[in-house]
Order: C-alpha cells, then sequence, then structure tokens
C-alpha cells in the first residue's frame, strides 16, 4: 500500500511518500519522499508561531512541497491529463472552487500547477486533521480534499500526535537522509518495529505534553497531561528570556552540555503528585525570578540556567514516566515530539529503565523525524488504513484527542 502523508499542523509544511509491503506481523515499509519546508525562522522574528503567517506559507509551500516528493518518487508526470477533457476540467473546476472557497488564491495555484499532472500512483492520502492551529490544518485538510477529488482516492484522517508516537516503530535507518547512499531511486526497505503491548509513550512537543498508554495498535488512554504549559513551550519561553531565539529547545540543549545542572535550584512541579500530570508554567516562572536576582547574566551563566532547567524538566519527565511504567506494568516504553531529540531526556529515561524498570522494551525516534514530519503521518495512517473516508466527510479539529475519555 502506497500512502502520501500531508502535515500542516503547525510551522512545517511536510509532504511524504510511504511504501508499505505486506500487512503480516512484520511489515515492511520504503521512505519513497519525505520533504519538510520550515517556518521556523519567518516565525523566529516574532518570538512563536504565528497562526495566520503559518497559514499564509502552508497555501504558498504545499504545491511545491508536493511536486518535489512526487519528483523524488517519480510516481507522476506532468504529460496533458487526456483523462480530463473539457467538460471534465470545467466541472473539477467547480468542486475544487467549492473545496477550497475559503482560499482563494490557493485555488489558483491548485489549479494552475497541480491540475496538469497525472494522479500518481499512491492508494491513498494520509492528512493531520488536528490537534494543532486550525487555520494552519485547515490548509493541509482542504489540499487533501482536492487531490483525493482530483484523483479519485481516499483520504485517511489522522492524529497529529499519533504520528509523533509512530516514529518508534521506524528503524534509525529507513529515515530519509539514509537514503541518499547508493542508488536515489531504489530506496531500501525496513522491516517495521513491532511494539510489545501494553506500551507508554511519552509525547513531548510544542504543543503537548501526555503520557499514553497504548493497550494495542490504535488504542490510546491518555494517562497524564500538562495542566499548562508544554514542555517544548517551556523550553521556548525560557530561550526567549535568554535571548536566545526560537525555536528554544535545541539552543538551550546545546548550551546545557556546557553548563552545570546544579547551579541552580529550580523546582520540579509535580514531581511527587500522586498522577500523571505535569506542569510547567512554575517552573519557568522560577527561572525568571532567578534572572532578575542574578547582578551580571554572562556567558556561563546562561549556560548554568539552561543546564539547571533542562535537568529539572528531563526529571520530572523521567520520574513520572517511569512511575507509569511499572503502574501498568508495561512492555514498552518509547518516547515522541520535539522534545523526544533531547539527548539528556533520551539517555536519562533510558538509564532510569535500566535501573528501575529494565522488563521494558526502550525505543526512540531517530532524531531526525522527531520534528513535525508528513513521514510519520503516512505511517500513522497505514496503522489507521481500515478507517478510510471519502473527501467530502473530512474536518480539521484543532483540539483533537487521543482518547475521548477524559475532558
Ligand atoms: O513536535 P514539534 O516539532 O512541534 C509541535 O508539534 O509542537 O515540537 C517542537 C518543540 C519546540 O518547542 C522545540 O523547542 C522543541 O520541540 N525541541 C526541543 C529540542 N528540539 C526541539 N526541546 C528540547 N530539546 C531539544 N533538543
Ligand atoms: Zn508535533
Amino acid at each position: 500500500m502506497r500512502i502520501l502523508g500531508i502535515e500542516t499542523s503547525c510551522d512545517e509544511t511536510a509532504v511524504a511518500v510511504l511504501d508499505v509491503i505486506g500487512s503480516g506481523a512484520r511489515p515492511h515499509v520504503r521512505v519513497l519522499a519525505n520533504v519538510v519546508a520550515s517556518q521556523a525562522k519567518l516565525h523566529a522574528a516574532f518570538g512563536g508561531v504565528v497562526p495566520h503567517l503559518a497559514k499564509r506559507e502552508h497555501q504558498k509551500n504545499l504545491v511545491p512541497v508536493l511536486l518535489a516528493a512526487l519528483k523524488t518518487t517519480g510516481l507522476s508526470h506532468s504529460a496533458k491529463r487526456k483523462a480530463y477533457g473539457t467538460k471534465r476540467s470545467a466541472m473539477s473546476d467547480l468542486r475544487l472552487a467549492e473545496i477550497l472557497e475559503r482560499e482563494p488564491e490557493f485555488l489558483l495555484y491548485v489549479k494552475r500547477r497541480l491540475m496538469r499532472f497525472s494522479p500518481p500512483k499512491i492508494d491513498a492520502i494520509a492528512v493531520t486533521i488536528g490537534p494543532g492551529l486550525a487555520p494552519a490544518l485547515w490548509v493541509g485538510v482542504n489540499f487533501a480534499r482536492s487531490l483525493a477529488y482530483l484523483w479519485g482516492k481516499p483520504v485517511i484522517a489522522v492524529n497529529h500526535l499519533e504520528g509523533h508516537i509512530y516514529t518508534n516503530v521506524l528503524p534509525e535507518s529507513s529515515t530519509a537522509e539514509s537514503r541518499k547512499t547508493k542508488d536515489e531511486s531504489r530506496p531500501s526497505s525496513f522491516a517495521l518495529r513491532p511494539l510489545a503491548f501494553p506500551a507508554l509513550c511519552l509525547i513531548v512537543s510544542g504543543g503537548h505534553t501526555e503520557i499514553v498508554l497504548m493497550r494495542g495498535y490504535g488504542r490510546y488512554d491518555v494517562i497524564g497531561e500538562t495542566r499548562d504549559d508544554a514542555a517544548g513551550e517551556a523550553f521556548d519561553k525560557v530561550a526567549k528570556m535568554l535571548g536566545l531565539g526560537f525555536p528554544g529547545g535545541p539552543v538551550i540543549s546545546r548550551l546545557a552540555e556546557r553548563g552545570n545542572p546544579r547551579a541552580f535550584v529550580f523546582p520540579r512541579p509535580m514531581i511527587n503528585a500522586a498522577n500523571f500530570d505535569f506542569s510547567f508554567s512554575g517552573l519557568k516562572t522560577a527561572v525568571l525570578y532567578t534572572l532578575r536576582d542574578v547582578k551580571r547574566i554572562g556567558d556561563q551563566t546562561v549556560r548554568d540556567v539552561a543546564a539547571s532547567f533542562e535537568q529539572a524538566v528531563v526529571d520530572v519527565l523521567v520520574r513520572k514516566t517511569i512511575r507509569a511504567a511499572r503502574q501498568y506494568r508495561v512492555k514498552t516504553v518509547m518516547i515522541g515530539g520535539g522534545v523526544a531529540a533531547n539527548k539528556k531526556l533520551r539517555a536519562e529515561l533510558g538509564q532510569a529503565l535500566t535501573r528501575q524498570y529494565p522488563r521494558a522494551a526502550y525505543l526512540l525516534p531517530s532524531t531526525s523525524l522527531t520534528g513535525d514530519n508528513a513521514l510519520m503521518i503516512a505511517l500513522a495512517g497505514w496503522f489507521s488504513r481500515k478507517k478510510k473516508t471519502a473527501w467530502r466527510s473530512l474536518q480539521a479539529d484543532a483540539n483533537l484527542r487521543l482518547d475521548s475519555r477524559r475532558d
């Protein structure tokens, strides 16, 4: 089964094509394309993602990103489409105008660049429908609806967080850069890593911090989540206070490597609470007060604050994840989301598991896939392949949850 993935929930415009061979116990995959256009630089000037700018950029970038992805796969060619005679074309024009009613400029772009292409050899289109920024999500959803209509393909609605979880089943070597070896046109295939259930995933991103218990593929129970800021958001806000720019996670963790994690004593919010919830806004405020009291903030102070802050976040994440793993006697522990790229978190969770709960398999996603991408959406789409829908019923849902049990 060949799936085209589309992701526009935040500030990355991404399209990927994934080939899944076999559906038994150990399916193999081939990554045919994985293209990401990041808007990070644009939003950096504002210190965070600006929703209406994100929407505009997605509208601008989606068609070129799709064309780049299709070009890599060799699945599409720009021969004039015979199937679309004048009559058919007029009808599809009308329908497209209806689908992209709220995005007139985008419609022009789609018509000018896409109608010339013959439908690529794919079986379904997987698209992120939420959670995320509503204006950004809708661009991707309407784009997927247009393609599904134009090409006559079914769509699969994907939860963005599910995508982050499934990055763990891809072996590290299956990612895009490893394909650049030998023969570009024939990427190798890789067996997906099977998950032993129950499995636990710590999702840590710019918008979410959740501990998810999985009792099977597609069966999620959110057993804990943040009550205020997400872990990535805390990294971003602390980076802003230190004048380090946006996004903050990568730069804080880089500086922290040369800082003293015990130089400042920051709180570990809710670390001992008898639940799996988190809170990071108090920690952020503690950093703010500390910075106010420091007389001279030199380079080493910045490194020490970064290291002490990072240590506080990692301590809470690790302690709660280990406790959840033990309580639910899980067989697999994994992490996903932008903050899953954090080296300290990856290492310290691994060490804590070895010491305190060695019976669980510890899976880590490739750091090239922890940020938002469409490969993870195509993959999550494959796991939901039985839930294909028609383009008409597709809707974005900015507050989509993995489970529907907790409000
Ligand atoms: O998953 P993601 O790309 O986007 C969302 O869905 O939110 O996550 C982005 C977040 C940002 O807050 C960024 O600062 C954080 O991930 N991040 C990191 C690191 N790399 C990215 N946080 C800590 N350490 C990192 N190395
Ligand atoms: Zn994300």
